[in-house]
C-alpha cells in the first residue's frame, strides 16, 4: 500500500507555465502533472488580455523594457526583464506552434492590442478569451504526448523535503491527495515544478478562479524556500460589479481600444490622478477608483465604451459583451459598472533566470514564482509571456537535475486524525480572512489596520493548525490551510515595507525610500502549518 510512485518531472498545476514545461521537458523525461480540478480551471484559463510582444514597425525592445520598468515603480530586476522581453517573439511564435489561434488584422497581421501603461500595441490576442484559446491548444497537445500522465482531482498536501530525513533541505516530489479515491499518494522526482499560479482568493473580491489559493507558495515556504516581494497584490481596475457577475473580469483591453473611465454623474476623473487617465498603471487606476468610491460612497464606477463603434465593440469583446449583455447591460449603449478585485501575485517563491529556488529540485514558473519580473507592479500582458519564456528555460535546466531521494521513502501517516465532524470551521475561517484582507491589506494599508490583520490571521492560523492535526485532509482544508499561510506572509511582507511603491501603498508611508528593494521571507524555525 502506498509504493511512491515515480516520475522525472513532477509539474503541480496546469495552466500556461505548467502545460508549457510539460510539453518542453516530455521530450527528455517522463513527466506527471498534477492539477485540483479539470486541466482548464487555471487562471491562464480565465486571462482576457493577450500575450505583450515587440511586434511592430514603430516598437522596439528598449521601449517594452521602459515601460515594464516604469510599471513596476522602480523594483523590476532589468536583467530579467531583458530576459523576458527579448524573448517575447519568440515566445508568439511557439505558440501559434502549438496550435494557438491569434486574432489578425486586415492584411493578416497578428492584431496587436494596447493595455494601460503600455506606449505601443503590443498584445496579441484571440478576441477577449486569449488565456482559454492557449489554454485550449496546450491541454490538446499535452493529451497527446505519451510522456505526459495528467492526474486531475489531485491536489498536492507538501513537498518531500530531505531535510525530515537529515539532509540538506532537498525536495524529491511531493504528497498528494487523490480527491476521487481520498488516497494520499507519494510520488517521487527529480525535480519538481511549481506552476501553482496566484493568490487572488486570499481576497474576498477578486477576478481569480475558485482555484487561486497560493498552494504552490505555501507548500514551498513551509520546507524553507525563499519568497519575495509578497506584499504587491496587483489589484485590477476593472471587475464587473453586478450581483449575480461572480468575478467576471472587464479586461483592460476596452481601455486600450478607447474605453472612459466615469463617475455615476458621467464626469471623468482619472486626468486628476494621471496624465495617462484611463490608460495608466493599474496600481494607478485602482488607488484612483477607491478613492473616489470612498469619497462619494458610490458603490462602483463605469466604464464607458458608448461612444465606439458598436459592431466594433461587439466583434472584439464577444465574450464580455455577451456576458454583460446576460446581465442586462449593453456595452455598446450603457456604462458597465466595474470595481477593483485582487487579481494578479507579482511576488513569490523566490526563482533564479532558470525557475530553480532556493530549495535544489525545486522550481517555481509562472504567477507563483518572483522572478523579479514584474517589480511593484505587473505591466499588463506580461504574464502568460513570464509563463512561456520561464517554462521554456525551467524545461532545460531540469535535464541535469540529478535523481535525490531518501533510501526509503515514509508514506503519508494519517497518525490519529479522523473525519472531519466540523467542517463549518473551514467555511467560517475561509471567509473570514477573505474579508479581513480585504479590509486591511487591500489597496491602502496603514500600520494599524497591518496590525488588526496580523492579530486576527494568527488566531485563525492557530485553529487551522489544530484542525488540521485532528481530521483528515480534504480539499478544501489544505486549500485553507495555504491561504491562510499565504494572507500571513503577504501581511507580514506588508509589514516590513516602510515606504509606499506601487501596489503597495500605506497612509503611514505615502512616500517612496530613496532605495528599491525587494522583500524577503523565509521559514528560519522549524517547519508549521
Ligand atoms: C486584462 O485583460 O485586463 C488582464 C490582462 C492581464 O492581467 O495582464
Amino acid at each position: 500500500m502506498n509504493e511512491p510512485l515515480d516520475t522525472d518531472y513532477l509539474v503541480i498545476g496546469s495552466g500556461i507555465a505548467g502545460l508549457n514545461f510539460a510539453l518542453l521537458a516530455a521530450e527528455h523525461g517522463r513527466v506527471t502533472v498534477i492539477t485540483k480540478k479539470k486541466p482548464a480551471d487555471t487562471n491562464t484559463n480565465w486571462a482576457q488580455g493577450g500575450v505583450a510582444a515587440v511586434l511592430a514597425s514603430d516598437d522596439s525592445f528598449e521601449q517594452h523594457i521602459q515601460d515594464t520598468l516604469v510599471a513596476g515603480d522602480g523594483l523590476c530586476d532589468r536583467a530579467v526583464v531583458e530576459i523576458v522581453v527579448n524573448d517575447g517573439p519568440k515566445q508568439v511564435q511557439r505558440l501559434l506552434d502549438v496550435g494557438v489561434r491569434l486574432a489578425r488584422d486586415a492584411h493578416g497581421n497578428l492584431d496587436l492590442g494596447m493595455e494601460g501603461a503600455h506606449t505601443r500595441h503590443r498584445v496579441v490576442h484571440w478576441e477577449d478569451v486569449t488565456g482559454r484559446e492557449i489554454q485550449r491548444a496546450l491541454i490538446a497537445a499535452v493529451l497527446k504526448h505519451p510522456n505526459i500522465t495528467v492526474l486531475d482531482g489531485h491536489i498536492a498536501v507538501d513537498l518531500l523535503s530531505l531535510a525530515k530525513y537529515g539532509g540538506d533541505p532537498a525536495c524529491f516530489g511531493a504528497y498528494v491527495l487523490d480527491i476521487h479515491s481520498g488516497e494520499v499518494k507519494t510520488i517521487c522526482a527529480r525535480a519538481t515544478v511549481l506552476a501553482t499560479g496566484g493568490t487572488g482568493k486570499v481576497y474576498i473580491y477578486t477576478s481569480n478562479p475558485d482555484v487561486a489559493t497560493g498552494d504552490g507558495i505555501a507548500m514551498a515556504y513551509r520546507i524553507g524556500a525563499a519568497c519575495g516581494d509578497l506584499e504587491f497584490t496587483q489589484f485590477h481596475p476593472t471587475v464587473l460589479y453586478h450581483p449575480h457577475a461572480g468575478s467576471f473580469l472587464i479586461s483592460e483591453a476596452l481601455r486600450g481600444e478607447g474605453g472612459v473611465l466615469k463617475l455615476a454623474n458621467g464626469e471623468t476623473f482619472m486626468e486628476n490622478y494621471h496624465p495617462m487617465k484611463s490608460l495608466a498603471s493599474r496600481d494607478i487606476v485602482a488607488r484612483a477608483i477607491d478613492n473616489e468610491l470612498k469619497k462619494s460612497g458610490a458603490d462602483c464606477v463605469y466604464l464607458d465604451m458608448t461612444h465606439l463603434d458598436a459592431a466594433f465593440v461587439r466583434g472584439r469583446f464577444p465574450n464580455i459583451h455577451e456576458r454583460c449583455l446576460s446581465l442586462g447591460i449593453d456595452i455598446t449603449k450603457q456604462p458597465i459598472p466595474v470595481v477593483p478585485a485582487a487579481h494578479y501575485q507579482c511576488g513569490g517563491i523566490k526563482a533564479d533566470h532558470n525557475g530553480a529556488t532556493t530549495i535544489q529540485g525545486l522550481y517555481a514558473i509562472g504567477e507563483c514564482a518572483f522572478t523579479g519580473l514584474h517589480g511593484a507592479n505587473r505591466l499588463a500582458s506580461n504574464s502568460l509571456l513570464e509563463g512561456m519564456v520561464f517554462s521554456a528555460r525551467a524545461a532545460d535546466a531540469v535535464r541535469s537535475a540529478p535523481r535525490i531521494r531518501p533510501a526509503q521513502v515514509q508514506p503519508w501517516s494519517y497518525g490519529g486524525a479522523t473525519d472531519s465532524n466540523d467542517a463549518i470551521v473551514v467555511t467560517l475561517n475561509w471567509d473570514e480572512i477573505r474579508r479581513f484582507m480585504w479590509s486591511y491589506v487591500g489597496i491602502v494599508r496603514s500600520d494599524k489596520r497591518l496590525e488588526r490583520a496580523r492579530r486576527r490571521i494568527e488566531i485563525l492560523r492557530d485553529e487551522i493548525r489544530e484542525y488540521y492535526i485532528d481530521f483528515k485532509v480534504t480539499p478544501d482544508l489544505l486549500e485553507l490551510r495555504n491561504l491562510a499561510l499565504v494572507a500571513h506572509l503577504i501581511i507580514e511582507s506588508a509589514r516590513r515595507r516602510k515606504e509606499s511603491r506601487g501596489l503597495h501603498y500605506t497612509l503611514d508611508y505615502p512616500d517612496h525610500l530613496p532605495e528599491a528593494r525587494h522583500s524577503e521571507i523565509q521559514l528560519t524555525n522549524g517547519p508549521r502549518g
